[in-house]
């Protein structure tokens, strides 16, 4: 996580760098900072919280230059900022970027995973350090080599050199203060340059509109970029061009943006099926013909709310299209040495595209020769320029933390997904294939918000706020609806909730079933509804208190969410999911937390 940006130009610095991290600000919140430079003038600001912190104690003239020495109030041409997800050290303003040594100044994204050992060795070289990061200790092992070999770009490399772990950095030097050195490995950076003026951004959303010309660095690639242009120290970087217009996400009247983007899910959807399927035929340009030619297992592999969408998507391409499919966690995948075979296809689920630990174990099934695919919602996003194909969700910019339309979109799209491997292998009979699809166009009406539900949700919030433990239980493709019903809830509320497959209660999590103990039963019609409604009994019966949401009625419930009769279980699905996603922002909202920027999360997990 984190993001970085910086400017060389000779518009107002400070503005352009505080406007670049607005725009990264769903890369983390918890402090933020830049650094502007001239000549020998330095002067650095902090703040901790949102990036309106920074800007309002910038404003108030409150925020001091924290370099000591330095006078206020110069001219700047270059520049350097962050925003923080804390990895390493409590978010205080110490800890904030930019970091300092004697004389330069770094901002970093990603985790120096050998920084202990480089501080040890730095300290006993008399590097005294002031904070608690692990990027503390790239400026002071630049200063060390520049020390010894009077040279700010071989101190550069030597340090880039010594650092293990994922990065990207911007690095300024008040020994040569006319230029920004840059390092990609692992996290993302882009260079973009304009008229007379260099950028540089963790994504390309600050950039549109101000520039059109950038390269999304690839992993290795650095240099050293001044007012006159940019060296590059390999020649693998290619230019492209960014769009003139930038979409911008705005509440539309809605409380926040996570309300926003729940009630957008039908239009949404709706969008991520153009040209997919037809009135009765599933089309799917983006996917090859003949991709399924030596496969004969699908691995899937994500994090968070996109695993849920791939755990769900399993259920979807083993019963439809009997295709052996498993899924992993991205995290998890990386470290145990899995059996990687050329029949597998390698799909990977992630919103941004940027998810380090997804991002990796595509890569690595890219070098292992497998067939990938990512199935994303940001275009040009890194998981997009690695995968052999890129299937879009068209979710549109997603701001809430807590994701929702992401995962309505993605669903889908692996539904669709099952069902044109369905028919390349010739497994789904013409009318199965027909009401599938007729299920399929009927996802946005199940997915429309229904003001009665909203409003009931808005009543029960008053009750549930007072859980302090939460049972989201289903079966089959409602497991892993129960699993992100309860990361919902944990993400905004900050609530305790467990998803569990509700076959699996008797197993052991019983044992916690008290009058204390809230269980939100997703009992569809369609599905398993009778095994599920005698899992239920069973809790009920130990005086667990249950709220169940279903369209058929249910006497044992204490509290009831009536979800309307369908003929598909995937539609159950998808109202069901509009209930649980009302549920923990309503409850979220009583709380009075921050719905749309949740305490210690971060949009995009750029850091494994
Ligand atoms: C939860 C949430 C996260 C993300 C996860 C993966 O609401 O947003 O769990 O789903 O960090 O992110 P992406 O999909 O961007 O790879």
């Amino acid at each position: 996580m984190c993001g970085i940006v910086g400017y060389i130009g000779h518009k107002d610095t400070a503005s352009i760098l505080l406007n670049g991290l607005k725009e990264l600000e769903y890369r983390g919140y918890d402090s933020a900072g830049i650094a502007l430079l001239e000549n020998k003038n330095i002067e650095i600001f902090k703040a901790i919280g949102k990036i309106k912190n920074l800007e309002e104690k910038i404003k108030s003239g409150e925020a001091k230059a924290t370099h000591p020495k330095e006078p206020a109030n110069a001219k700047f041409t270059i520049g350097i900022g962050h925003t923080r997800w804390a990895t390493h050290g409590k978010p205080t303003e110490l800890n904030a970027h930019p970091h300092m040594g004697e004389y330069s100044y770094v901002v970093h994204n990603g985790i120096i995973e050998n920084y202990k050992e480089l501080k040890a060795e730095l300290e006993s070289a008399g590097h005294k350090f002031l904070s608690q990061t692990d990027t503390e200790v790239i400026v002071h092992l630049f200063e060390y080599y520049n020390n010894k070999l009077q040279d700010t770009k071989a101190a550069f490399k030597n340090t880039i050199e010594r650092l293990q772990g994922a990065y990207s950095i911007l690095l300024i030097t008040k020994e040569e203060s006319e230029k920004i050195f840059f390092f990609k490995h692992g996290s993302p950076l882009i260079i973009a340059k304009g008229d007379e003026e260099i950028l540089f951004s963790s994504s390309d959303a600050p950039l549109i509109g101000l520039v059109s010309q950038v390269v999304y660095l690839e992993d290795g690639v650095g240099g050293i970029a001044d007012s006159k242009g940019i060296e590059f120290f390999s020649d693998n970087y290619s230019w492209a061009t960014l769009p003139t217009s930038k979409l911008t996400a705005q509440k539309n009247g809605f409380r926040f943006f996570m309300e926003k983007e729940i009630y957008e899910q039908s239009d949404v959807v709706s969008d991520s099926m153009i040209g997919r399927l037809s009135d009765d035929e599933i089309l799917f340009d983006e996917l090859d013909e003949n991709i399924l030619d030596g496969i004969n297992e699908i691995k899937i592999c994500a994090c968070g709310t996109s695993y849920h969408a791939a755990l769900t998507a399993s259920y979807l391409f083993e019963r439809l299209a009997k295709i052996r499919c498993s899924v992993e966690i991205a995290s998890e995948f990386r470290y145990k040495e899995p059996l990687l075979t050329q029949e597998t296809l390698f799909v990977v689920v992630s919103q941004s595209g940027e998810t380090a630990d997804t991002l990796e174990a595509l890569k690595m099934a890219k070098d292992a020769g497998l067939k990938t695919i990512v199935v994303c919602n940001v275009d040009n996003s890194s998981m997009t320029r690695v995968a052999d194909t890129t299937i879009l969700t068209r979710a549109g910019i997603e701001k809430g933390v807590a994701s929702t339309k992401a995962f309505s979109t993605q669903t889908v799209v692996l539904w669709i997904m099952a069902l044109f491997f369905a028919k390349k292998r010739d497994i789904i009979s013409k009318e199965d294939l027909q009401n599938e699809i007729h299920a399929l166009r009927e996802v946005p009406k199940s997915l429309m918000v229904d003001s009665d539900i909203h409003e009931k949700t808005k009543r029960l919030s008053k009750r549930y706020l007072h859980g302090h433990g939460f049972f989201f239980i289903g079966r089959d493709v409602f497991f892993p609806l129960a699993l992100e019903g309860a990361l919902k809830l944990k993400e905004i509320s900050y609530l305790h909730a467990e998803g569990y497959p509700s076959g699996e209660m008797k197993h052991g999590p019983i044992a916690l079933a008290d009058t204390e103990l809230f269980t939100i039963a997703l009992m569809p019609q369609h599905l398993l509804y009778d095994k599920v409604k005698s899992n239920v009994e069973e809790l009920s019966a130990r005086d667990s208190t249950i709220c169940a949401i279903s369209p058929l009625d249910f006497e044992l419930s204490d509290d009831f969410i009536k979800t309307q009769k369908t003929d598909h279980y995937m539609l159950e699905f998808f109202e069901m999911l509009v209930v649980l996603q009302l549920l923990s922002m309503e409850i979220a909202v009583r709380l009075e937390n921050d719905v749309d920027m949740p305490r210690n999360l971060a949009k995009s997990v750029t850091v494994e």
